[in-house]
């Protein structure tokens, strides 16, 4: 495919160097408590609630936050999540989350032991916005709140008083990236959910079809929302990757090969359309995802396959069609903007594929070179080492995981003293000596993982100013829930 062949060229002309990852037990450091740094990935999804807290709530600096989300266009959108440290409701990126964090509890149930009810418990958080988002039929509320003023306001979610506005794609307006993430959000979620409650999993997965349907049929991007969707999540490399994504989830979930037609003419304007690379995976472009997840269902075909192993090879340092870059302490450099997101899906995509060559008996081959699975796990294990603080400067990213994290991360909640500190209500202008202080942080958002060192240094700067450094957000902590149940127990 076109998108394919340029990843492909650049695998022979952008030679690296050979270069040695760090030892999961070189530099003199402890091994890591992967069970530990699980229990907090997921507990960081209970400080990004919005709506009604429950009385299990254990981040409890949090409070109820925008009980009135959706009034604005006579509908109910109360819940679902903020995507990051600011206070909207993104859709497109949240539903990206639940399908990478329901794709996570779907390969490592059993890992996950006494943290799965906690998994389940975030990812319905996000499955119950979804089916009131998605609740009237050829309609998605995409996004609540407006992202310039809320952008303007260093204020707490529990006191918020920015307006509040809902945007919907619809017949006329379509959003074929928003609905088909959507619905691979809706149809994993139905598969996470189908043993321990088979009502809501056959909601899910019904409301998945309808949704996808309405995607499929209503072709257009979510972009012509204008200013309230780009810059912030718009959708740069076109929706074919996620009509291919909601069709190869609702094929998973429905075990069947009802959209077989849908993903070969997906991937056929994918190659048309040369949008994205191969080598990518994140809340825009599906595209690596796609290729493992079908690959993995019809492993017969040789062309998935053969794209799963050029990202694979893409990923191993010492193999000379690497050509993913890594920092000098072994973190992939992949996106200035938020690098994370690229390290924690692709250490992902990269453990599952291992996982299959280990149950295939197969090595990968790369060239000249050959690596068993253990070499590609051993990758992944160092990108999550390198997270809990096996890096240069022993810097733990995840906020509350070890004895030196960021403590003064871009978050407004995290930020803000508590409303149990400050019951007072913090108006717009109260929160910027907060955000311009050089105090840390007073309430610990137990569990966030931030963008992290981001310009191919191991450098890394503790401070709100950088969103790029200090900025968590859920899909960064999505595939991290499946890595760090997989460490835990092997
Ligand atoms: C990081 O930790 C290692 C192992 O404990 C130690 O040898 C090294 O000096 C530390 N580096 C810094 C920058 O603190
Ligand atoms: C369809 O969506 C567009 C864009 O969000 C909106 O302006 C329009 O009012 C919607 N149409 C209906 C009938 O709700
Ligand atoms: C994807 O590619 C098509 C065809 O080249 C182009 O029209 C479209 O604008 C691209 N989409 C995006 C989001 O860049
Ligand atoms: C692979 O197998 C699936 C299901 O058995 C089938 O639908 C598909 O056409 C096969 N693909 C190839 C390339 O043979
Ligand atoms: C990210 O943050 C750094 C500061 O650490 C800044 O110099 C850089 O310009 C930022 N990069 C982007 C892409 O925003
Ligand atoms: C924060 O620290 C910097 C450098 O240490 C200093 O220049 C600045 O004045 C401090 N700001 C506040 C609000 O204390």
């Amino acid at each position: 495919m076109a998108t394919m062949r340029v990843g492909f060229c650049c695998v022979f002309l952008m030679l690296v160097a050979v270069r040695r990852m760090p030892s999961a037990t070189a530099g003199g450091w402890p091994p890591p408590n992967y069970a530990d740094a699980l229990t907090k990935c997921l507990l960081f999804y209970e400080g990004q609630r919005s709506g009604k807290l429950p009385p299990t709530q254990r981040l409890t600096w949090r409070k109820d936050s925008a009980l009135t989300d959706g009034q604005e266009g006579g509908v109910d959108l109360v819940g679902g999540y903020y995507d990051a440290g600011d206070n909207v409701k993104f859709g497109f990126p949240m539903a990206f989350t639940g399908t990478v964090l329901a794709w996570s509890i779907i390969e490592f149930s059993a890992e996950l032991g006494p943290e799965l009810v906690h998994a389940h418990e975030a990812l319905r958080w996000l499955t119950d916005y979804l089916l009131k988002a998605t609740a009237q039929p050829n309609r998605i509320f995409v996004q609540v709140g407006d992202p310039y003023s809320d952008h303007n306001c260093w204020e707490r979610p529990d006191d918020m008083d920015t307006p509040r506005p809902v945007y919907q794609v619809n017949q006329t307006h379509p959003g074929s990236e928003v609905a088909g993430e959507t619905a691979a959000a809706l149809a994993a979620a139905s598969i996470v959910f189908k043993s321990s409650d088979p009502a809501y999993a056959a909601t899910l997965l019904s409301r998945a079809q309808a949704v996808y349907n309405f995607g499929h049929t209503y072709q257009g991007s979510y972009n012509s929302l204008g200013n309230a969707v780009c810059p912030f999540y718009c959708d740069y490399n076109g929706y074919q990757d996620e009509l291919v994504w909601g069709a190869a989830w609702l094929n998973r979930a429905t075990s069947s090969t009802r959209y077989q037609c849908h993903i070969i003419h997906g991937i056929k304007q994918m190659e048309l359309e040369e949008n994205g690379s191969d080598l990518e995976f994140g809340w825009d472009a599906k595209n690596a995802g796609n290729y493992l997840l079908l690959f993995l269902q019809q492993k017969n075909d040789s062309e998935y396959g053969r794209l799963v192993e050029e990202f694979a090879c893409a990923m191993m340092p010492q193999s000379h069609s690497n050509y993913i870059k890594y920092t000098p302490g072994g973190l992939i450099y992949a996106t200035p903007g938020c690098n994370m997101q690229d390290v924690t899906g692709f250490s992902f995509l990269l453990l599952l594929y291992a996982r299959y060559l280990t149950s295939a008996r197969r090595t990968l081959t790369c060239g000249t070179s050959q690596y068993p699975p253990s070499a590609l796990i051993d990758v992944a294990r160092s990108q999550v080492n390198y997270i809990l603080g096996q890096n240069p400067l022993n810097m733990s990213y995840m906020v509350g995981y070890g004895t030196k994290f960021p403590q003064k991360i871009h978050h407004r909640g995290s930020t803000l003293p508590s409303m149990d500190q400050h019951p007072q209500h913090l108006f717009c202008g109260d929160g910027t000596p907060y955000f311009n202080s050089n105090a840390s942080n007073p309430n610990l958002l137990v569990g966030a993982v931030v963008g992290g060192p981001n310009d191919g240094t191991d450098n890394f700067v503790d401070s709100r100013y950088w969103p790029n450094q200090t900025e968590p957000t859920t899909y960064v902590n999505a595939p991290l829930v499946g890595l760090l149940a997989y460490f835990s127990k092997n």
